[in-house]
């Protein structure tokens, strides 16, 4: 079955069940199916508070832990259906992690490994919770849905499903479109450059560590009005340059830009599909959205409560 002929409901209550045609579990059936969360993520999330704050704002680390869900869960697309995707492959299968598309990202995924041993976790959910904690994390950043429960894997990735910085907007496009993505969904997710700094890219002295926004510490929308007319200083991908230009996806980017609002909520939509890369269901898995921070991102935090929904 095809992923994409699926409607993928990612909003803040929602099963994905992979058997038969309908995915959709409302909020009460979903409470029965679901495990409570297990305390521990409570203290991880403290652990990785004191690793990715500093100062008031998101740091390296931060940065590297989003990165790191993205090539972990985004190495695959509907083809794979429940296999592959959130499986911790990027730490344990043999290569993936020096493949030259995951360069700079060895040292956050030994220390997610190490914290993974330390409180007997799985890989793949320390990776997940790590990226989506370092989300939150960043001043303004929402707070996604985040499910425990996954199976690790050792097998490694299928070679070709992370993005190429100089491919051609179209096949960049067609890349997400094949992991059940939406132009929205892309313009949104490239908003995850708001943090960044590169290293591997442009190797420039002038250029390491240069930043694609004005402030890689906080989660704004400085990235898209930047992306289209970059500061002194800023280093901007042509991935982005091209596909802030390019079709549906050159709309949907240029419609976040001065919309903060808009774009994190359409941010965290997307984001909580990717976490479930792979996971063909949720109803043996744990909801621990409630074990991270509380967003500073007012807006979100309200529209993330829905009154249907019954707390637990
Ligand atoms: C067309 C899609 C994308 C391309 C071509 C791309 C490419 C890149 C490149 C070349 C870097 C710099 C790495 C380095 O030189 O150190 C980077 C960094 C980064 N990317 Fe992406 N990326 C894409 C989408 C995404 C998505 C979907 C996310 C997360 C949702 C993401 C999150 C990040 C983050 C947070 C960094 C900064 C890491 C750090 O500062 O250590 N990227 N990306």
């Amino acid at each position: 079955m095809r992923l994409s002929s699926i409607a993928l409901f990612a909003s803040t209550a929602t099963a994905i069940s992979f058997s038969g045609s309908s995915i959709v579990t409302n909020y009460f059936s979903r409470r029965d199916g679901h495990n409570k969360c297990p305390a521990i993520w409570n203290t991880i999330s403290k652990d990785l508070t004191s690793r990715f704050l500093a100062n008031g704002q998101c740091n390296p680390d931060a940065r590297a832990a989003i990165r790191a869900i993205f090539h972990d869960c985004g190495a695959w697309n509907t083809a794979q259906g429940a296999k592959g995707g959130c499986d911790g492959s990027l730490a344990i299968a043999p290569g993936e992690i020096d493949r030259s598309e995951n360069k700079g990202l060895a040292n956050i995924i030994a220390m997610l490994k190490n914290m993974a041993n330390t409180y007997n976790v799985g890989v793949a959910d320390m990776i997940v919770f790590a990226g989506n904690h370092a989300i939150v994390t960043c001043p303004g950043g929402p707070r996604v849905q985040t499910y425990i429960g996954r199976t690790d894997s050792t097998t490694p990735a299928p070679n070709g499903l992370l993005p190429d910085v100089n491919a051609d907007p179209a096949a960049l496009s067609r890349l997400f479109t094949d992991k059940g993505f939406s132009d929205r969904d892309l313009a949104a997710l490239l908003g995850a450059h708001s943090t960044s700094n590169q290293f591997h890219f442009d190797t420039s002295t002038a250029n390491v560590g240069a930043s694609q926004d004005s402030t890689p510490g906080v989660w704004d929308v400085k990235y898209y009005s930047e992306t289209l007319n970059p500061p002194k200083g800023i280093v901007v991908f042509p991935s982005d340059s091209k596909l802030a230009q390019y079709k549906g996806v050159g709309k949907e980017f240029n419609g976040f830009v001065n919309n903060a609002g808009k774009w994190n909520g359409k941010f965290a939509d997307a984001m909580a599909k990717m976490a479930l890369f792979g996971s063909g269901n949720t109803k043996n898995m744990a909801d621990c959205t409630d074990s991270l921070p509380k967003t500073t991102n007012a807006k979100r935090e309200l529209k993330a409560i829905n009154p249907f929904m019954p707390r637990y």
